[in-house]
């Protein structure tokens, strides 16, 4: 990617994998809110770490060490930029988002709910934030309350002054990964702190596609993935208010996790190394900060307008061809949606949704994304997702949508 004007050809051409062909057809990928591609610079660093840097971090005193601790050092600066973070010891690596928000469960909840405590949950959420507090409550029988949706898929705050009777934590995705809904953070995380509850944001599905500001959020956590935004697998990261993160036990115990260690116990480390037990994921740590770099240069408000502009195209045209045959679940303007467009095509199951377009060399998620409460919500058991990134296009959503035309002639 050159310049700053949104080239999406131009930027199909940094991912590797989107050169390859499936089924012998190129490659239409449309499953960036389960994991998005890789950028060659990010394969190519992490490579690069490995044949000229490998070793770890924070413990040896000689020069590759060094290099390796001050290149995930940088990685924690890098992110703590992007989202607007006070300081970088807010920023804490963890494995995936999913681990973000079990820290936080085993940490900041366990030392501060108890029973008669309320937590209240949007019932857009992912499991990843619903089970870790169904866990909590049955051992503490804290209660777990959920903001209702209206008929496109949005929250419904109608009765929030209801809703937030004794809630003492607060968890919303500012993105919904199944309906593509953007929720109201702000006004959330205002109302919850108006009753004293803690807020904590999965934000797996904005932190890659709208420019994140955790201050104007109000969040006091924050949890996203590296691998949704161009970076690796293998690292996620739990953002924290610092005053939080350092009244917070140690949620692993281990190496680098302590101060000292004597035959009596330990002392912990200071935030953000207390919550980062043993040898952190290096090599992807510096993927993650290449990525956070590529993103950066494109400019996440391009990002935004150039997935809004395209999620708009492939609502008109997903509507327009097909009709009442295709329902597109979620919220009905594309200013109020990320790129995740799920849909249920006449009454073929997703799976064979899936597998047909799989012909056609698209690849969509089918199921129920990891939000089985929603979907009974919407009652459907599953839908087919297609969610769009950096790379795709119109012609993308074209193939997408003669693909689907096949599963009607197919299952006619
Ligand atoms: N949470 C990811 C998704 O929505 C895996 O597909």
């Amino acid at each position: 990617m050159t310049g700053s004007i949104f080239e999406s050809e131009k930027i199909k051409e940094d991912f590797p994998l989107l050169e390859r062909e499936v089924n012998g057809k190129p490659i239409v990928y449309l499953d960036s809110a389960a994991t998005s591609q890789k950028p060659i610079e990010v394969i190519d660093r992490m490579t690069d770490y490995y044949k000229q840097i490998n070793a770890n971090v924070h413990r040896g005193a000689y020069h590759i060490a060094e290099l390796a601790t001050s290149e995930m050092e940088e990685t924690r600066t890098k992110v703590s930029r992007f989202i607007n973070a006070s300081s970088e010891k807010e920023i804490v690596f963890t494995k995936n988002a999913t681990e973000a928000i079990n820290l936080v469960a085993y940490t900041w909840a366990r030392t501060q709910l108890n029973e008669g405590d309320v937590i209240l949950l949007s019932s857009l959420e992912h499991h990843s934030n619903i089970v870790p507090w169904q866990q909590l409550s049955s051992e503490r029988n804290i209660e777990i309350r959920w903001i209702p949706i209206t008929q496109d898929g949005q929250l419904d705050l109608s009765s929030m002054d209801e809703l937030l009777a004794d809630v003492k934590l607060l968890c919303v995705s500012a993105v919904s990964n199944a309906l593509g809904t953007i929720n109201p953070v702000k006004q959330l995380t205002d109302a919850a702190h108006q009753v004293g509850a803690i807020c904590l944001v999965d934000a797996c599905q904005s932190v890659p596609h709208f420019k994140t500001d955790v201050a104007e959020l109000g969040a006091d956590f924050l949890a996203f993935s590296g691998h949704k935004m161009c970076g690796p697998t293998g690292v996620g990261v739990l953002w924290g208010r610092l005053d939080l993160l350092e009244k917070m036990p140690p949620f692993l115990g281990g190496g680098e996790m302590i101060l000292n260690v004597t035959s009596d116990g330990f002392t912990t480390n200071e935030v953000p190394w207390k919550f980062e037990a043993g040898t952190p994921p290096i090599a992807e740590i510096i993927g993650l900060g290449v990525a956070v770099s590529y993103l950066e240069k494109i400019g996440m408000e391009a990002i935004r307008e150039h997935e809004q502009n395209l999620t708009s195209y492939a609502l008109d045209l997903l509507n327009d061809r097909f009709g009442d045959d295709l329902i597109i679940h979620g919220p009905g303007a594309a200013v109020e949606r990320s790129g995740v467009i799920s849909f249920s095509y006449r009454d073929i199951h997703p799976h064979d949704i899936s597998q047909v377009l799989d012909q056609y060399g698209v690849c969509v998620r089918a199921g129920h994304h990891c939000c089985k409460p929603l979907m009974a919500l919407l009652g459907v058991n599953a839908t087919a997702r297609a969610s769009l990134y950096i790379y795709n296009d119109e012609s993308d959503i074209k193939v997408l949508a003669d693909a689907i035309n096949e599963v009607g002639k197919i299952f006619s």
